[in-house]
């Protein structure tokens, strides 16, 4: 085996299937991390830190070495039947996981980059058997129902009294009073205690995921994910607010489309979960502030130029029925939108922070959601540091001539040594072009073995038969423009899938203004990139990118390798939280007072520095 083709024994991302449920993530998470990000539920009560010996899953064919802490965890013959504790065991490999099912009735529940959270939501339900009135016992039905709530306090809408007094007669007064904060929102014949759902959504520019949520438990019963239906209108959010500065009908079309997504997304996981749609009380949002904007009907003009300012950065409480959740959810469902901290670094990152953590761990942490707007965020619980640098489409692949997404067909790892090199495609098919995350290892590679030199360059081809003879032939143009073949289709340069010069100097954009991005924080914060301990990539592309090339590019501080983390979905994750924490949805607000935001683009050194990082380090 060539190293090169060593290298790509390392994918990016490994196939795992718990129980039925077919999952790819990314290398090298926990088994426990993989599960609950896709609506697994593994019994825990330390939230994953190795404490509770409680995520107990079975690896049947050839089960990886047990660590210390299974053996002390389990009996030598379980060690043989494959039981692993989930939070201790990698992803390294495509595997079988069984998960068996929920043992205890949780308090708390393991969610975000292994954030824990005692479970408060704001969905209460509570059983009822009220005395029937007489003749003498004259108090009214609401009195009945409220008299028993009295530690809630709540109030009746008009719409629980207009079916309440029927409801009760039918009932034989044994209902189920449904509180959501301080409103009775609800009054259910018989007991309906143990049902009780939410659904999370990350309203994402190009992906939309839905959560569905027990709230009793804590756990996901369900998760699906679409294309956001406003594709068609563009793939950035410039695009769309463009839209509606154009077409005054773009505005209501947007919404529309949006508020469909949410609804077929809604649809789906609470059919995939058996539950319907009358059983969930709340829905929590976390997407960007134009996405967030467009949900609702908010004109977007103003976020699209300078000086960038939102409509409003906290939402008004709405019903889910206003964010276009009428009929798949409970008709007094109400809506959580996850407030912005600018035009350009909105509420999915507050999500994001909130499921990270950001605020709660001594240690500083620099936190990088990349896509075609990238936020950064540095800190610690003593301070947080926010900007957003514009990476352009590079990392979506739209402006890269090979460029897809991540998809079937897209080539996401490749290694390279000066003797070959070796692709990792997803889906194992014929390659049909070149996602996010094998661009950056590609470049990578073309650095390492020397045949990009420092300032983005391709080398001449004489020079190439000399620096790695391997690959020299795949040194060619097209037209007048040099590129690189990855993979060949035919004797024309033209049929192969190519990097491009072109290409490389998107990247080296994308990345240069990501790099300035957290190197002015840290210049902000006093510190080096000595100083952080953490890096932690976020959003669809982070989560894929190999920490090695990113350090090696210099996209993210040059730390050691194990410090760079995919969080996974964070934004979908904080927005758990809020459903399942009123007190996480408490601190996922406050981090709007504790986030200082650095604005780049008035900035009169941006340039200059931006220039400065176009360079591949150490190329
Ligand atoms: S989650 Fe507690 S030991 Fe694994």
């Amino acid at each position: 085996m060539t190293a090169a083709e060593e290298a790509v024994t390392h994918p990016v991302r490994v196939n795992l299937v718990f129980n039925e449920r077919a999952v790819r993530v990314p290398y090298g998470v926990t088994l426990f991390d993989a599960a609950s990000w896709n609506g697994i539920a593994i019994d825990s009560t330390c939230g994953g830190h190795g404490t509770c010996k409680k995520c107990r899953v079975r690896i049947a064919a050839d089960p990886p070495a047990p660590t210390s802490l299974d053996i002390r965890a389990y009996t030598p013959q379980e060690i043989r039947d494959g039981w692993r504790l989930a939070c201790r065991t990698t992803a390294t490999r495509d595997t079988e996981v069984e998960v068996p099912p929920l043992t205890t009735r949780p308090k708390a529940a393991t969610v975000g980059v292994g954030r824990q959270v005692i479970l408060r939501p704001a969905v209460q339900k509570r059983y009822l058997e009220l005395a029937e009135p007489t003749l003498a016992d004259q108090a009214s039905d609401v009195e009945r129902v409220l008299a028993q709530l009295d530690d809630l306090e709540p109030r009746a809408e008009l719409a629980v009294l207009r079916g309440l007094g029927r409801t009760l007669r039918e009932a034989d007064y044994k209902v189920t009073a449904v509180v959501l904060d301080d409103v009775l929102i609800a009054v259910e014949p018989g007991d309906t205690t143990g049902r009780r759902f939410g659904i999370a959504f990350d309203l994402g520019t190009t992906t939309v995921v839905a959560t569905l949520l027990d709230l009793s438990v804590g756990a996901p019963v369900a998760v699906e994910s679409t294309l956001n239906k406003q594709q068609p209108f563009g793939a950035d959010v410039i695009t769309r607010i463009s839209a509606t500065m154009m077409d005054p009908g773009a505005l209501d079309k947007l919404q529309q489309l949006a508020q469909e997504t949410l609804a077929e997304l809604a649809r789906a996981v609470c059919d995939q979960g058996g539950v319907a749609p009358d059983e969930v009380y709340e829905v929590a949002v976390a997407g960007n502030a134009t996405m967030t904007h467009l949900l609702l009907g908010i004109d977007p003009e103003p976020l699209g130029m300078a000086p960038f300012i939102m409509s409003t950065r906290l939402y008004p409480e709405v019903l889910a029925a206003d964010a276009g959740l009428a009929g798949t959810v409970h008709p007094r469902a109400r809506a959580v939108v996850f407030p912005a901290f600018g035009a350009y670094v909105g509420g999915d990152i507050t999500a994001g922070l909130l499921a990270s953590g950001m605020d709660r761990d001594a240690r500083v942490r620099l936190f990088i959601d990349i896509g075609t707007n990238c936020e950064i965020v540095l800190g610690n619980r003593e301070w947080l540091l926010a900007t957003a640098a514009p990476a352009g489409p590079a990392f979506e692949g739209a402006a890269i001539r090979c460029g897809m997404r991540a998809a079937d067909g897209a080539i996401e790892v490749v290694a390279m040594t000066p003797d070959g090199l070796s692709l990792r495609v997803i889906g194992d098919t014929e390659p049909q072009g070149l996602c996010g995350s094998g661009l950056v290892d590609a470049v990578t590679g073309l650095v390492r073995v020397g045949l990009l030199d420092s300032s983005g360059r391709l080398i001449s081809e004489e020079d190439a038969r000399v620096r790695a003879p391997g690959l020299a032939d795949r040194l060619t143009r097209i037209g007048k423009e040099r590129v690189f073949v990855l993979h060949w289709r035919g004797p024309a340069p033209e049929d192969s899938i190519y990097l491009s010069q072109r290409d490389v100097r998107e990247l080296q954009f994308a990345k240069a203004a990501i790099a300035t991005g957290w190197r002015i924080l840290l210049e902000e914060a006093g510190l080096t990139e000595a100083d952080v301990k953490q890096v932690l990539l976020a959003g669809s592309f982070g989560s894929y990118l190999s920490p090695a090339s990113a350090i090696r590019i210099g996209l993210v501080p040059g730390v050691p390798v194990p410090r760079v983390v995919s969080a996974g979905n964070v934004a979908g994750e904080g927005a758990k939280m809020a459903l399942l924490s009123l007190r996480e949805r408490a601190g996922g607000l406050a981090l709007l007072e504790e986030v200082r935001y650095v604005e780049l683009s008035d900035r009169a050194d941006f340039n200059d520095r931006f220039v400065g990082q176009l360079s591949f380090p150490g190329g």
